[in-house]
């Protein structure tokens, strides 16, 4: 399930928003409400929801990329949190914000992101191996090469790229980094050269996929988050969560569905009754339409589900 081969449509914008109408439709925002963005960006889903609200409504924007910050409206009714959402509750505290209206996270890297060749996301440029959203974060997509172990990397490659020769690609780069360690995107690219599978871009944008994933412990952040949806949202209040791999959309159907990730304890002599305080108001995820695909081809992957907060 690797999203895009980083077609950049158009240039000059930060972002293009993906299922921008559905997500929003889905909010129910209430003009006076409370809303989190958990991942502005260019800011298209927050700008939709600030039309949607009064004077009286609020938008907390978190974005833990600096560069994000430039895209922050002139607007009393915002305020821009520049964290991981993985602090959510923490900072709604810190700012006296006890429980909110929605929230939604359009997760991953932003286009900006990926045309920014120094960030060293994107396999089209040369540039130090770095992938981090965080810039005040250490590590770097050149500390998880050349300080993973074999087995490490191995299963990095398996389980979030779906790289095919995940075992002889682990095994490629710890002989490559016994002579010198990888430091550059482009020396990384000549030191796997060989065991490159298929067609070279596809096989480069799953492997730097399960980089970036690593760097930024992308499902760590998104578990935390959806385990704090519970005690944020208000009854009736709703999460939208757009996700571009199968592993992140299984961990939010399975939260949806149970409203925990802890192991319900199947003792059939107890009467152990869990309480879901989620209720999935998608069934299936909602996908982009052909349109919407042909439009911005990075929609393809994506992959919305809601659910509302319900009384118990
Ligand atoms: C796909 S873009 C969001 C685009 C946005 N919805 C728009 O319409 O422009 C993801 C953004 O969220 C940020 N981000 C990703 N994961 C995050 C996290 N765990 N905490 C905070 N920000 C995150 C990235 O830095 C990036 O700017």
């Amino acid at each position: 399930m690797i999203w895009g081969f980083e077609k950049v449509e158009m240039p000059d914008a930060y972002h293009i928003p993906v299922l921008l109408h559905e997500t929003i439709a889905h909010l129910n925002i209430k003009p006076n409400g409370v809303y989190v963005d958990g991942t502005f960006g260019g800011g298209g889903h927050s700008m939709e929801i600030l039309k949607r609200l009064g004077a009286a409504g609020k938008l907390i924007a978190f974005d833990q990329d600096e560069a994000a910050r430039a895209n922050v409206p002139d607007d009393s009714r915002v305020l821009f949190v520049p964290h991981n959402f993985r602090h959510l509750k923490r900072f709604l505290q810190l700012h006296g914000i006890k429980e909110v209206d929605g929230v939604l996270a359009d997760l991953g890297v932003s286009s900006h992101q990926f045309d920014e060749a120094a960030r060293g996301f994107s396999t089209r440029f040369d540039a130090a191996l770095d992938m981090r959203m965080d810039q005040r974060q250490e590590r770097t997509a050149a500390d998880v090469l050349n300080g993973f172990s074999e087995a490490q990397l191995h299963k990095l490659f398996e389980q979030y790229g779906e790289v095919t020769n995940a075992k002889t690609l682990a095994r490629t780069i710890v002989t490559a980094r016994n002579i010198a360690p990888l430091q550059t995107i482009e020396g990384f690219k000549t030191a796997v050269h060989d065991v490159v599978k298929g067609n070279p871009a596809k096989y480069f944008a799953q492997v730097f996929q399960a980089l970036r994933i690593e760097v930024n412990d992308e499902l760590g952040a998104l578990k935390e988050l959806l385990e704090q949806l519970p005690q944020v949202l208000k009854v009736g209040g709703r999460a939208a969560i757009i996700t571009f791999h199968s592993l992140e959309d299984r961990l939010v159907k399975q939260f949806f569905k149970k409203g925990t990730f802890d192991e319900v304890d199947e003792n059939p002599f107890e009467m152990t009754t869990v309480v879901n305080p989620l209720k999935a108001i998608t069934k299936k995820p909602v996908e982009a339409n052909a349109e919407e695909v042909k439009r911005n081809p990075r929609s393809r992957s994506a992959k919305l589900r809601v659910a509302e907060k319900v009384a118990v």
